[in-house]
């Protein structure tokens, strides 16, 4: 059977990426991610389509360079719709519809948040469905029943903030830093997590999650110590904080696998790159005799590499899309029943 080479593009948000597969394979992927938002705790929407317009040129030569391939030997481009930033989304999909046009070639528009879940399965041919999947990014934090790549069933979700939200405020809290995910996760590796018992919320009959309760929590605990306490005490904080979210995320998962009878949990999206979230749930898989898929970690935040897989997969299971999609800054996943 042919393998299409397929080029992936993703712009969502502050990552400006192009990746290169031929078929379900990877061959490159280039991640860029944008420095300009350092300095001011969160993307800048008008600074990332503005980041965006200037790299995405040079990130699809760089793949094109590695791979020591022409622009001419690419069958398909697979580009991230939605969700995202509508400025950021728009650069990728126009560069997109420029190269399908000018190529003659078909333009697949991808969900981020299949690209998310799917990028477990980079390079299977077939996919390991159903099972259980845990989304947590900086938007999502989700559980999500996945019957196939089409049939969705939403489980749970956060009736407030995203986990990576939650990671993202508490260090702006700490005065950490941004992104707040991976600094957090690294200064926790210090800390003791036993240090403070932070608030952990769950309702009653459902599989919601909370965490601005957490976030409120971690603020009114550091406003009652004085500076030199949390100087000191800073990777015992994080550390304390990064618990009660993985306590939470990992515990309501797995009692979802095990009220709905799934075998298989997959991880998925930025926060599934936090280390102790993959030990734990690596434990507790083991324990309840579930198989995990947790993604690579250069797959578990924004990169294009999950794009360009989506689209070997719509290129192999239904035609492309016109030339006329639009990005849609607030695309979902369509659940079904
Ligand atoms: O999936 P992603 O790259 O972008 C979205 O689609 O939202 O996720 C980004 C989020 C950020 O909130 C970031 O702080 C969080 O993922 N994150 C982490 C880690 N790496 C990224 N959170 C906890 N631990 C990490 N190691
Ligand atoms: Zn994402």
């Amino acid at each position: 059977m042919h393998k299409p080479v397929i080029l992936g593009i993703e712009t969502s948000c502050d990552e400006t990426a192009a990746a290169l597969f031929r078929g379900p394979e990877m061959i490159h992927h280039i991640t860029s991610t944008q420095l300009i938002h350092t300095g001011y705790g969160g993307v800048v929407p008008e600074y990332a389509s503005r980041e965006h317009n200037k790299l995405l040129g040079p990130v699809i030569r760089g793949v094109l360079e590695q791979a020591e391939m022409s622009l001419s030997e690419v069958e398909g481009i697979a580009v991230t719709q939605g969700p995202g930033l509508a400025g950021s989304l728009l650069v990728g999909l126009s560069y997109a519809k420029g190269l399908a046009l000018g190529l003659n070639i078909p333009l697949y528009g991808i969900n981020h948040i299949e690209g998310h879940i799917f990028a477990n399965f980079i390079g299977h041919e077939v996919l390991p469905t159903p099972f259980l999947c845990l989304l947590v990014s900086g938007g999502h934090t989700q559980l999500i029943h996945v019957e196939n790549a089409r049939d969705y069933k939403l489980i749970g979700q956060t009736r407030d903030d995203a986990a990576g939200e939650a990671f993202d405020k508490v260090a702006r809290l700490l005065g950490i830093g941004y992104p707040g995910g991976p600094l957090i996760d690294k200064l926790s590796k210090s800390g003791d997590s036993n240090f403070h018992q932070f608030s952990r919320s769950s309702f009653k009959d459902s599989y919601d999650f909370s965490f601005s309760g957490l976030k409120t929590n971690v603020l009114q605990y550091i406003s009652k110590q004085d500076t030199e306490f949390i100087r000191l005490h800073l990777a015992d904080i994080a550390a304390s904080f990064q618990e009660a979210v993985v306590d939470v995320l990992s515990m309501q998962t797995m009692q979802a696998a095990r009220d709905l009878g799934h075998d298989r949990i997959v991880l998925a999206g930025g926060v599934a790159a936090n280390s102790r979230l993959r030990e734990r749930m690596v434990e507790l898989a083991r324990e309840e005799n579930k198989v995990l898929y947790q993604p690579d970690l250069r797959y578990c935040t924004d990169n294009a590499a999950m794009i360009a897989y989506m689209g070997y997969w719509k290129a192999s299971t239904q035609s492309d899309d016109s030339l006329d999609i639009a990005a849609i800054p607030n695309l979902k996943l369509s659940f079904g029943g």
